[in-house]
């Protein structure tokens, strides 16, 4: 790591050196083919649509709700919606490796007549300079409208990891009059952590420069899926699974991945535990005589296909099951994110559905056939629920406790 800090400290300095802006921005070198999941952090430039924004980084509109933890849901005509100038959104990339350095090279733009490079440059949040754009395409005289030129952007992988935990790295312009205090306050980082992992050779940024900021991440490392792994920046969901499936990132205390049915009105099947009305994410409580409180839950353990694979887990512990009953303390839909968008904005609503025994407001509609089980207590895992759960998982050491029923 070490050595690898060094590296990119040197070729930082080169950069600096180099580049005709002198703005910096870390540089990975890497030598293998894979891709991993980045983040861009734009600020909008301008008053824009969604469907705008998507178009702009070639992207699926629900990736970029999902990494803003958007509910597709409840933004039916999510696309339509404007998002004012300055507000700060995540925009997934895939972060491949391009001629030794990491680099997103996927991303197009059709030049329009009133362009300039500079305007190019601004619309894409600063993620990329005006002199990087006519480098890459050999810009030699002015811009032809019509025109389709490469829009290279930063990315950094790092193994995904920051000392050890699954990390996102995210690219984030810095702003005039910010500071590397005021972007670790931020972003919850010390400023000795964001000099090392951009490799600074001083304690002070401009603006313009782009950092790496660390996003912790949940992954499905060890949760032994079939032929799937996710990594999912804290604060945001993916939508796996064709879709059929939701996995959630979001919690101060332990980042694990939850995972539930998706509620999005395509054809899914395999979303029930076998012998039981349990779907994905749904789990009940019991309590039993002797004061344990029997957790039994329908896991998500990856896809193959359209073929989607779950267990059911049963835990006990010796702990009474009240809070488990409580519908509602559901999590917020749009996890806080600094200087974002307010929640009201893009969330509209949150409430639980009274007295529904499937309550999953970041869920939606669920398969209309379900009965509601005749059982003690029902619902969704709140963190706080999933803490202690986990909490036992590994304290009793039953986690294992797997069926599995394909
Ligand atoms: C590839 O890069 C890694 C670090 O980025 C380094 O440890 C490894 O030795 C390199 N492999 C080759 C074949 O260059
Ligand atoms: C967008 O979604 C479609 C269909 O779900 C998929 O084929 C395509 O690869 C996606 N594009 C991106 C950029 O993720
Ligand atoms: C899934 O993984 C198994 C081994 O665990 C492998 O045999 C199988 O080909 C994989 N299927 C797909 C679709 O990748
Ligand atoms: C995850 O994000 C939330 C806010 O969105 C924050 O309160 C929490 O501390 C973060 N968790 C970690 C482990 O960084
Ligand atoms: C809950 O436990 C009681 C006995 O303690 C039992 O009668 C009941 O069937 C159990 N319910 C479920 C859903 O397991
Ligand atoms: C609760 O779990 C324990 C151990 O897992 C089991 O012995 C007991 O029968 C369970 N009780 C109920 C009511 O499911
Ligand atoms: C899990 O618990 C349910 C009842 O609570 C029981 O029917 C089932 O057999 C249990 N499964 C395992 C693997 O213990």
């Amino acid at each position: 790591m070490r050595n690898l800090m060094q590296l990119v400290v040197l070729l930082l300095l080169f950069s600096i050196f180099t580049s005709p802006t002198h703005a910096k921005s870390v540089i990975e070198p890497c030598n293998s083919s894979d891709s991993c999941a980045s983040l861009l952090s734009y600020r909008l430039p301008w008053d824009s649509k969604l469907s705008e924004i998507s178009f702009r980084f070639k992207l699926n509109i629900t990736d970029l709700l999902a990494a803003n933890s958007i509910n597709i849901l409840t933004t039916p005509s999510q696309g339509n919606q404007i998002l004012a100038a300055k507000t700060l959104l995540k925009v997934p990339i895939s972060c491949p490796c391009v001629d030794g350095i990491r680099r997103s090279v996927s991303t197009t733009y059709t030049v329009r007549p009133a362009d300039s490079l500079e305007s190019i440059s601004e619309g894409f949040g600063r993620l990329v300079s005006a002199e990087q754009i006519k480098m890459v395409n050999n810009i030699e005289g002015s811009l032809t409208s019509g025109e389709t030129i490469l829009i290279p952007l930063p990315c950094t992988c790092f193994g995904n990891s920051n000392n050890g935990a699954s990390t996102v790295f995210m690219s984030y312009v810095v702003q005039s009059g910010e500071s590397l205090m005021s972007i670790g306050m931020e972003f919850g980082m010390t400023v000795m952590e964001l000099v090392s992992i951009n490799g600074l050779g001083h304690p002070v940024v401009d603006p313009g420069d782009i950092l790496a900021i660390p996003i912790p991440a949940c992954s499905s490392a060890n949760l032994n899926w079939y032929n799937e792994s996710l990594i999912v920046p804290n604060g945001s969901y993916a939508l796996t699974a064709n879709n059929c499936i939701k996995c959630t990132c979001r919690s101060s205390i332990n980042l694990n991945l939850q995972c539930s049915t998706s509620g999005l009105d395509i054809s899914c099947s395999h979303l029930q535990c076998k012998g039981t009305n349990l779907f994905i994410g749904d789990f009940y409580t019991n309590q039993t005589m002797n004061g344990y409180c029997n957790v039994t839950k329908c896991i998500y353990r990856g896809h193959s296909g359209r073929k989607i694979f779950r267990s059911i887990v049963n835990t006990s512990a010796h702990v009474r099951c009240s809070g488990m009953k409580d519908f509602g303390s559901l999590p917020p839909a749009l996890a806080p994110y600094p200087s974002s968008v307010p929640s009201t904005q893009l969330s509209p609503s949150c409430s639980p559905y009274p007295g529904a025994f499937r309550p999953s407001p970041e869920i939606g509609a669920l398969s209309p056939t379900a009965t509601p089980p005749m059982i003690s207590s029902y619902a969704r895992l709140s963190p706080t629920d999933y803490f202690f759960l986990l909490h036992y998982f590994v304290a009793i050491g039953t986690f294992p406790l797997y069926l599995f029923f394909f």
